[in-house]
């Protein structure tokens, strides 16, 4: 049998060096489990004489009772070592800057349209959309096209194939069919803006088949010119930023307005740059007019009662002056590197509803 002295020291320093919980536990059924040194001597004690059995039963009772105490002391001291290890291995570093996100970006058409209404809602103008498949008497005969006008033709316009005995549909070439959709189901007053997606067969650097127009209508009893001016001087002032920008209402032709003007503000284009708001250059912005009787005959208004004015501008147009974007076929080519360079930001742009 082992002298208890060394006993004492072998299981004591054994318990001081043990690194983790698992060998402290092992320890433990070494020396005070079932099969432990220290079980296995106290069943030795009662072979012995009762002196030396009072003796030794005496100092294995302390020596057990020290290594319980050591075994529970070294085991706190594990356990916050343990502890201690966790929490440095978790901690957060508030204080780290942020990863760098690959945020979306906001499109130019997208942003173009929501200046546009932003500036229209507060005249009292309501949003409005329609099919981009439409018919022959809503994109053209309700707006009077005469039968044979070019836009009527393949080479202008895309025809959808023609269904067994029906009608032949088209891509709307234009936002002026939601015109003649919204006079035939609301009794005015009507004042409403229409952003949409439009089509021609044209391509080249100002064209692209697919394009953007938002298309505005105003009719009412006594609606006039003089309202049609003031409200497109209005917006190209507030679109452009410029307060003393120069507008001018040149005489033009549509068959669904009448008279019919286009508008165009000044500008300078010195040294190939074009500078908006100054100049002696006019540059067309958008296409208006008062609606013509015919129109509003088809789309059963009585003229002698109701007027009205409507206009329609291009989106891609309006964005590309503002924004400097040279070439309308990149706004569709969907180049990542276009749209970080020309994409704004979806919460810190200013648009006028949200401020300048
Ligand atoms: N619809 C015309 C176009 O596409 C634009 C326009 C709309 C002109 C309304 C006058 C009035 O060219």
């Amino acid at each position: 049998m082992k002298n208890i002295e060394d006993l004492h020291h072998e299981i004591l320093s054994n318990i001081g060096s043990v690194q983790n919980l698992d060998g402290l536990e092992a320890l433990r059924i070494a020396s005070l489990g079932k099969k432990g040194a220290i079980t296995a001597m106290m069943k030795q004690l009662g072979g012995m004489d009762p002196e030396a059995r009072k003796k030794s039963g005496q100092a294995l009772n302390i020596l057990k009772k020290q290594i319980a105490e050591a075994i529970d002391g070294k085991k706190l001291v594990l356990e916050q070592e343990l502890m201690d290890r966790q929490l440095k291995s978790e901690i957060v570093d508030v204080s780290l800057p942020v990863r760098p996100e690959t945020n979306g970006l906001v499109h130019p058409i997208s942003q173009t349209i929501e200046e546009v209404v932003s500036i229209f809602s507060p005249m009292g103008f309501q949003v409005m959309d329609g099919p981009d498949i439409e018919d022959d008497f809503h994109n053209f005969t309700a707006l009077n096209f005469p039968v044979n006008h070019p836009a009527r033709e393949m080479h202008d316009t895309f025809f959808l194939n023609r269904e067994a005995g029906g009608e032949r549909h088209l891509l709307r070439t234009h936002t002026s069919p939601v015109q003649v959709r919204t006079m035939k189901n609301t009794k005015p007053p009507i004042r409403i803006l229409v952003p949409g997606r439009t089509y021609r067969c044209d391509y080249d650097i100002t064209h692209t088949p697919m394009f953007h127009q938002i298309e505005g209508l105003v009719i009412d009893k006594s609606i006039h010119m003089g309202h049609l001016k003031g409200c497109l001087i209005d917006f190209a002032k507030a679109y452009f930023g410029v307060d003393k920008l120069p507008i001018r209402f040149r005489p033009s032709f549509f068959p669904f307005t009448e008279p019919s003007a286009e508008v165009d503000i000044g500008c300078s284009r010195s040294e190939g740059e074009l500078k908006i708001g100054a100049g002696a250059d006019w540059l067309e912005i958008l296409g208006c007019g008062m609606v013509h009787p015919n129109v509003l005959i088809s789309c059963g208004l009585d003229p002698e009662e109701y007027q009205g004015f409507a206009f329609g501008l291009g989106v891609e147009r309006v964005a590309m002056l503002k924004y400097g974007i040279p070439d309308l076929r990149t706004f569709f080519e969907s180049d990542l590197r276009w749209l970080r360079h020309y994409g704004f930001s979806a919460f810190d742009v200013p648009t006028i509803s949200g401020g300048v």
